[in-house]
């Protein structure tokens, strides 16, 4: 019997899947969607999966392999980090981020370091050339170039036969925009094609029980340009962001099987290649005090360790009758809120005025400890009033001025006094708990609303 060849449609934008064209996708994205052949590589896959389930059988617990005794270290405490404790045998990491923010150098890097005692490397690139990446790694690498093999290649089946031909124990996919399956009928880049490549190259990981690191490219928006759809097939998805200007670059996580997603690693961009930055909080409080208002430190937890940040604001009358509020590290949402609460709760009428919030540094911190900050700077501004730079606040504003405490505010404490902060205003209820002994060294102020957070930042200014 002739096989009919089924065919989906898949939106470029969002992944969704759909039997039928549509003129605009549940994602919002008009004319997105593109055909593709669903009989081809997910075929190769589905029989992988019956054979999967066909020998399975129930083991003991404690005779299954951990992951985590088989992680290869990647010689970067930063991506080890972010990635959970280090690169686990047979997963899928995809690594986006824009054109020239340094994926091709923090992987060769860790290529570099892996061939040096996990085995060969197999580098494939359909970027640049082998003379290209040959530059790069000596630029970048200390060494351990003897047991790293390039491939400059775009076609998949040629990579398949350097695979087995190099049989390696690392395996780098860049880009997988670049990357074609003759099996399917379209353009490198197209939805089909990186459909089809990736579950190839998952077939591969999981198969060969290595890691596989693929590349992808990130519009100036942030998303995946076109395929989204990588992103539901890999493990782990990271995005390596910074400002392209300046030499910061953080590296953070957005999907992960195998760990956290709010660790962020922290690197700078040298001559040299990517180096560690040990001291993130020092350079995002390069500047604080600086300014004569509008500026106030906070700290955040992001994955296992305590960030200090600076946040800034500016207040200026607005255009009759539209007042902007500006964003840029926290929610805009969120911003609102604040606004509003500071307006009903702590009687600042912000009424004819723009608000801008902007957390230095170009990171958005996750959850809402940095509420306090954003309120008292925006205070400072709109009064005149300079909050010393060895002040910290941190805490989440509530609707009716309520002020909750932050998590791990004891860990959030010893690393401020380590900075060299004076002191620290944060909820009550944070304090009462860390009552219990604690010598930090600082004056913590501890306060219930945000107007007594004001009083008090108030009255810390004119000592
Ligand atoms: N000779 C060099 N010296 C110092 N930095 C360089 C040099 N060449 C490239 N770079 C840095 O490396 C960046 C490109 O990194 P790369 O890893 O190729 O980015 P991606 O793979 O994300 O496109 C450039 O933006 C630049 O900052
Ligand atoms: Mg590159
Ligand atoms: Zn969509």
């Amino acid at each position: 019997m002739a096989k009919k060849t089924k065919t989906a449609f898949v939106c470029r934008e969002c992944g969704y899947e759909s039997p039928k064209w549509m003129g605009q996708c549940v994602c919002g994205a008009w004319n997105s969607f593109e055909e593709i052949r669903i009989s081809d590589a997910p075929a190769a896959l589905a029989k992988e999966r019956r054979g999967a389930v066909r020998s399975a059988r129930p083991v003991k617990l404690s005779e299954v392999e951990s992951s985590q005794s088989s992680r290869i270290d990647t010689g970067i405490g930063e991506l080890n980090r972010v990635l959970g404790g280090g690169l686990v045998k047979g997963s899928l990491t995809l690594i986006s981020g824009e054109p020239g923010i340094g994926k091709s150098t923090i992987i060769i890097q860790a290529a570099a370091h892996i061939a040096q005692r996990a085995g060969r490397v197999l580098y494939v690139s359909g970027e640049e050339s082998e003379e290209q990446i040959r530059m790069r790694a000596d630029r970048v690498c200390g060494g351990g170039l003897s047991d790293m093999y390039i491939l400059s290649e775009t076609d998949m089946d040629a990579v398949l036969s350097a695979i087995e031909e190099v049989d390696p124990a690392f395996l780098v996919i860049d880009s997988i925009q670049t990357m074609y399956t003759s099996s399917v009928d379209s353009a490198p880049g197209s939805v089909s094609q990186v459909r089809a490549c990736g579950s190839m190259l998952m077939d591969i990981g999981k198969g060969r029980g290595i890691p596989v690191f693929i590349v992808a490219h990130v519009t100036k928006s942030g998303e995946l340009a076109g395929p989204k759809i990588v992103e539901h097939l890999v493990d782990t998805v990271l995005l390596f962001g910074g400002e392209r200007s300046g030499d910061l670059r953080i590296l953070r996580s957005l999907k992960n099987r195998f760990g956290t997603t709010s660790e962020i690693g922290a690197f700078e961009m040298r001559e040299t290649g990517l180096a560690e930055v040990e001291n993130l909080s020092g350079i995002f409080l390069e500047g604080l005090g600086t300014a004569p208002s509008g500026a106030v430190a906070t700290a955040v937890y992001e994955g296992t360790r305590p960030l200090m940040l600076e946040v800034q604001a500016l207040t200026a009358p607005c255009n009759v009758g539209f007042a902007r509020r500006t964003a840029i590290g926290i929610d805009s949402g969120r911003l609102s809120m604040i606004v509003a609460v500071l307006e009903r709760k702590a009687s600042l009428s912000l009424i004819n005025r723009d608000v801008y919030v902007n957390i230095v540094g170009g990171i958005r911190p996750e959850g809402t400890g940095t509420d306090l900050a954003a309120a008292l700077a925006i205070w400072s501004d709109e009064k005149g009033v300079k909050i010393p730079p060895y002040v910290l606040a941190a805490g989440e504003i509530g609707l009716t001025g309520d002020l909750r405490p932050v998590q791990a505010a004891d860990k959030l404490i010893r690393e401020a006094a380590r900075m060299g902060f004076k002191a620290v205003i944060l909820p009550e209820r944070n304090v009462k708990r860390l009552a219990a002994g604690e010598d930090c060294g600082l004056k913590l102020y501890g306060v219930t609303s945000l107007s007594q957070a004001i009083t008090t930042s108030s009255q810390i200014s004119q000592n």
